[in-house]
């Protein structure tokens, strides 16, 4: 089973990736967790260009391919072959998040962000995807916690560009029967319970 996480920066989506795949191995389930963008070498490096606040240069178009190339190599490497071996493979971000960021945020043609996304992805759409919402007040409360220093080139983005990301998860989640609203501002627990109710739900565990 595929099921990945969504939401803005600082959603708390890292936690609840790591409760659900304790809870799945404690159910003698096979796990493997991956992280967007990234899991693989080739993914990794791409992934250190993308992030760099050095990079100030990349133009949008650039952006939504590499964010594309890395999740290409993911999906043939390492998330196709261990769906075959009847893994769950839980992934923190995926495709959706290019139709969101990219899409949405940066303002590039929605249909066309999709169509290279199905050409990345080759046929693994996930099973269900949690997004986890919290208002623009919530991310910049939560990232005045981190030195403004720390924060890659994505997260220096300006409160617009939130704004319009948040609407598109809003959007993806009323057209898409996959995905499941999660409120980001209730406790870890509450929001952990509410997944492990949907996949049972889903599966009958
Ligand atoms: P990361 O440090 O992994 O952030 P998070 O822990 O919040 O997921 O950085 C990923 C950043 O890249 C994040 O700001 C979202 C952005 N992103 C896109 O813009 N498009 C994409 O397709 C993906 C996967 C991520």
């Amino acid at each position: 089973m595929f099921i990945t996480f969504e939401g803005l920066d600082f959603c708390g989506k890292s936690t609840q990736v790591k409760l659900l795949r304790q809870y799945l191995i404690d159910l003698g389930q096979k796990v493997e967790l991956i992280r967007e963008p990234g899991g693989t070498t080739i993914s990794e490096k791409i992934r250190k260009i993308l992030l760099d606040r050095e990079n100030s240069k990349m133009t949008i178009e650039a952006e939504l391919l590499l964010f594309s190339a890395s999740r290409a190599q993911l999906v043939r490497e390492i998330i196709i072959p261990l769906l075959k071996e009847n893994y769950y493979v839980i992934s923190d971000r995926f495709h959706d998040s290019s139709i969101a960021y990219q899409g949405f945020g940066r303002g590039i043609d929605v249909h066309k962000v999709k169509e290279i996304q199905e050409f990345a992805i080759d046929g693994a759409i996930p099973e269900i995807t949690f997004f986890i919402d919290i208002p623009i007040e919530e991310v910049k409360s939560r990232r005045e916690k981190f030195e403004p220093e720390s924060w890659d080139r994505i997260e220096v983005s300006l409160d617009d560009f939130y704004e319009r990301v948040r609407a598109g998860y809003i959007s993806l989640s009323h057209n898409n029967k996959r995905f499941i609203l999660l409120d980001g501002l209730k406790s870890i627990e509450q929001i952990h319970d509410e997944v492990v109710k949907a996949i049972e739900r889903y599966n009958r565990l």
